[in-house]
């Protein structure tokens, strides 16, 4: 048999087969059609096959969230309701982890427009910003946490661990790269902490730390409790990163510290396209609603501007390349003895199988084609040779900072509709 029809056991999770869908957001918000909007979505993926379902990141305090359609887990009700979506996903066979985090200092409430003027206090993060970057958040206040902050946070991620584990999901993953909070404190580049969450790698790591115990105490020390790490960052010249080795040190102590499975990445410092790479998203000049969306997301022309510099900036160095992070969940696997999840730019079923058979992950992961192909797990698993239809155009990636659905934007991508 081949090891993608394998079930794997993820701390209290059992998973049917070696393929994920990554996490990426649904844009389905807070409000009551939640659980119905992720089961629209989540239920015609588990029935063409998927193994495990990673919801797209959930923030776990009222105000962190990156972008409006984000979905809010600060309350144990909150996270019951979405409960509803994981029963309408079990009967079809696939497990359902919740990813929880925080945007920290890139939270919306720095930068879209309504709600940084509705924000409540400052922004937080582990340290102050960079020198450099303070032009950005000249008005958007930056609230360096307290040691005693740092604790409840991660009392909080138990919470919402426990809240995860009574409305059935199977488990949990950390939103621990793409510049978010976590992150944030994970890299040198953010973190000049002088305290006990700053300093060496291990002191940095020791957030993870901190949040494993608190989900082991308050969800269950089997709860299946997943992270991802960022390996060999990219950062401007002469800012300090975390390397190969130190984030391969961070994986390590993950697995020391209890964690289940790893998911290591290879990530910016800054928020940009290097999570995704692939094309510019043209989509922000041609498609209406996005067009108006960042105008009233983007309160000054400067800012309108900066946005879409990123964009640019980060799409032109960032090309599309195929399963880009194999060097370093290779590395991750053959040191570690738990579970490593793949992730970034697989596409193929031969890239998937070649990937498993060969030992160099125990879990492969596809992100952003999905929205183009909710049914892709059956052409995957059942070795079908149709050409895949997500074409990296990332087209998506605006529309979901914006606060719009989850699905692909590209004009020129036939569509395939979820089995529901
Ligand atoms: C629109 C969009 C939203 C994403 N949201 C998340 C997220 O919430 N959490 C996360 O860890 N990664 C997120 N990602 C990254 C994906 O999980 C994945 O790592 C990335 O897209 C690369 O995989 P792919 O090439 O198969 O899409 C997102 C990516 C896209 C395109």
């Amino acid at each position: 048999m081949p090891v993608l029809d394998t079930p794997l056991q993820i701390g209290s999770a059992r998973i049917r087969n070696r393929l994920y869908r990554a996490p990426v957001l649904e844009g389905a918000g807070s409000g009551p059609d939640a659980a119905k909007l992720y089961a629209r979505q989540f239920v015609g993926n588990a029935r063409a096959g998927v193994g495990l379902i990673i919801q797209g990141n959930s923030c776990i305090y009222e105000e962190g969230r990156t972008s409006p359609g984000m979905t809010l887990v600060n309350t144990r009700e909150r996270v019951l309701r979405l409960g509803e979506m994981v029963d309408a996903v079990h009967p079809e066979g696939a497990a359902v982890f919740l990813q929880i985090g925080h945007g920290g200092m890139y939270a919306m409430e720095a930068w879209h427009h309504p709600y940084a003027a509705e924000r409540k206090g400052p922004l937080i993060a582990p340290s102050k910003p960079p020198w450099f970057l303070r032009p950005a958040f000249l008005r958007a206040p930056v609230h360096a946490m307290t040691t005693e902050e740092v604790r409840a946070m991660a009392g909080r991620f138990g919470d919402v661990a426990s809240w995860a584990r009574e409305a059935g999901y199977d488990g949990v993953q950390l939103a621990s790269g793409n510049a978010k909070l976590v992150h944030q404190f994970l890299t040198p580049f953010y973190n000049r902490r002088a305290d006990e969450f700053g300093g060496s790698v291990e002191r940095r790591a020791s957030l993870l730390r901190a949040i494993r115990e608190a989900v082991a105490e308050r969800a269950g020390d089997d709860y299946a409790c997943t992270v991802k790490i960022p390996v060999d960052e990219k950062s401007p010249p002469l800012t300090p990163r975390i390397s190969f080795e130190d984030g391969m040190e961070m994986c390590r102590l993950a697995q020391e510290w209890g964690y289940h499975a790893v998911t290591p990445v290879r990530l910016s410092v800054l928020p940009d396209t290097t999570l995704t790479k692939g094309d510019i998203p043209a989509s922000l000049w041609r498609n209406k609603t996005m067009k108006r969306r960042l105008r009233e997301a983007a309160s000054s022309r400067v800012q309108w501007s900066l946005l879409m510099a990123g964009y640019v900036v980060g799409s032109v160095r960032n090309p599309f390349e195929p399963v880009w992070n194999r060097a370093v969940f290779t590395e991750a696997k053959r040191r570690l003895s738990i579970p490593v999840f793949a992730v970034g730019g697989i596409r193929t079923t031969e890239e998937v199988n070649g990937i498993l058979d060969s030992g160099q992950a125990d879990m492969v992961g596809i992100g952003r084609p999905f929205y183009a192909e909710p049914d892709l797990a059956a052409r995957i698993l059942g070795g079908s040779d149709e050409p895949r239809r997500c074409r990296n155009s990332n087209f998506c990636v605006p529309a979901e900072m914006l606060g719009m659905r989850g699905t692909c934007y590209n004009p020129a991508v036939k569509k395939t509709t979820a089995a529901t």
